[in-house]
């Protein structure tokens, strides 16, 4: 079908209209080319976050100060190779296969959240990276789920339910500390001092420098612009510190009146940059390890596909002995279609 250079093609009428109702556009549905390689990138982004992410709290599970706290730190860690695992399946339906995907990260060519490139130094660490990093996490991705990509959007609503409980982990573990010995207290602000502004990078660089928010806001993939999602985060955190006894390291952290908001010191973004771009103090520690766990797993693929395989010829077997079966059996045995030539 061919469209003159100023007509709307009609299934961009229609891909127009569905986005102007804030409704929902599924994976047989058409889309430009680029709203399918926006979401594409984002989603994977988003998906690579996750598995890199395990890394520096898989890195405490030998640690954790007791079995109760090794348990749930499991827990979490294996809620965000799920979290993963369903956000490589939306991708697919946007028609990339997994396989790519994978070797996008694996090859350095896609990004993944800057924050996963600090090291976890302390158990601390542990209560800032929940406290902290899920809350941002949450923060940013609650209003995913009203995404316009449909399996996009109903896959962040299992994932923000089990985002909440990773945060409600991450601050109890710093209410203990932060409520304990000196030393406990001393290890707990040391932990916040070095999230802070890492986390509140997390949102993206600020709005005049974000390439892709205008866009993406238009089609109702994202909601709110970078800005707008880390203000409501240091809103919200400011008193959830307070309550914890401990101090967020910003001079310029003040209630603004005015504005009905905190106002916030400028952040590092010289140093964003440079994380982003594979410079992060653990970005070739974390990619390293991602390499070798994907070659350790070769096996685990193979089984799984030679089993995927015997279980299709068995299955195209059974097809072929209840055809013969059917073919063979007294007419009186046979399905009443196949007796009249249906
Ligand atoms: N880390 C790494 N790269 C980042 C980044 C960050 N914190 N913030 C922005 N970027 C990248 C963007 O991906 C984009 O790169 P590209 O154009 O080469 O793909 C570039 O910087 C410009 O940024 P934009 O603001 O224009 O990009 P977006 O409009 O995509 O906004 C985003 C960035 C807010 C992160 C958005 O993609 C988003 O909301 N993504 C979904 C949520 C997500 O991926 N979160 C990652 C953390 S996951 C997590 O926290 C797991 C949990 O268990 C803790």
């Amino acid at each position: 079908m061919t469209h003159t250079d100023d007509a709307v093609a009609p299934e961009q009428e229609h891909f127009d209209a569905l986005i102007a109702d804030d409704s929902r556009i599924e994976p047989r549905d058409w889309m430009p080319e680029a709203y399918r390689k926006t979401l594409t990138r984002q989603i994977s982004q988003h998906a690579h976050s996750e598995i890199i992410g395990m890394q520096p709290e898989a890195n405490w599970i030998t640690r954790a100060p007791s079995l109760k706290r090794k348990s749930i730190l499991m827990a979490k860690v294996q809620d965000e190779a799920g979290h993963g695992l369903y956000l490589y399946s939306s991708a697919e339906t946007l028609g990339t296969p997994r396989p790519v995907l994978n070797d996008q990260l694996l090859t350095g060519r896609a990004k993944y959240s800057s924050i996963f490139n600090y090291p976890a130094r302390t158990w601390a660490d542990m209560g800032a990276i929940g406290w902290l990093v899920d809350g941002a996490a949450i923060c940013n991705q609650v209003p995913l789920c009203r995404a316009s990509y449909g399996p996009y959007g109903r896959a962040m609503v299992r994932i923000c339910k089990e985002e909440s409980f990773h945060q409600r982990q991450g601050w109890e573990i710093l209410y203990e500390l932060s409520h304990g010995t000196d030393a406990q207290k001393k290890m707990a602000q040391d932990a916040v001092d070095r999230f802070y502004g890492p986390a509140l990078q997390m949102f993206g660089p600020p709005d005049a420098d974000s390439p892709n928010s205008q866009q993406s806001m238009a089609w109702n993939i994202k909601r709110f612009s970078n800005d707008e999602l880390r203000q409501r985060f240091v809103d919200m955190i400011v008193p959830q510190a307070e309550a914890l006894g401990l101090t967020l390291p910003d001079p310029d952290l003040v209630w603004n009146e005015e504005r009905q908001h905190y106002d916030y010191g400028e952040l590092d973004w010289d140093e964003f940059m440079s994380v982003i771009k594979g410079r992060g103090p653990c970005s070739v520690q974390r990619m390293k390890r991602r390499r070798e766990a994907h070659e350790n797993g070769a096996w685990v693929r193979e089984a799984a596909a030679a089993y995927a395989e015997r279980q299709a010829a068995r299955a195209a077997e059974a097809a072929n002995h209840e055809d013969h079966e059917t073919e063979t059996a007294p007419s009186s045995q046979r399905p009443a279609a196949q007796l009249i030539g249906a």
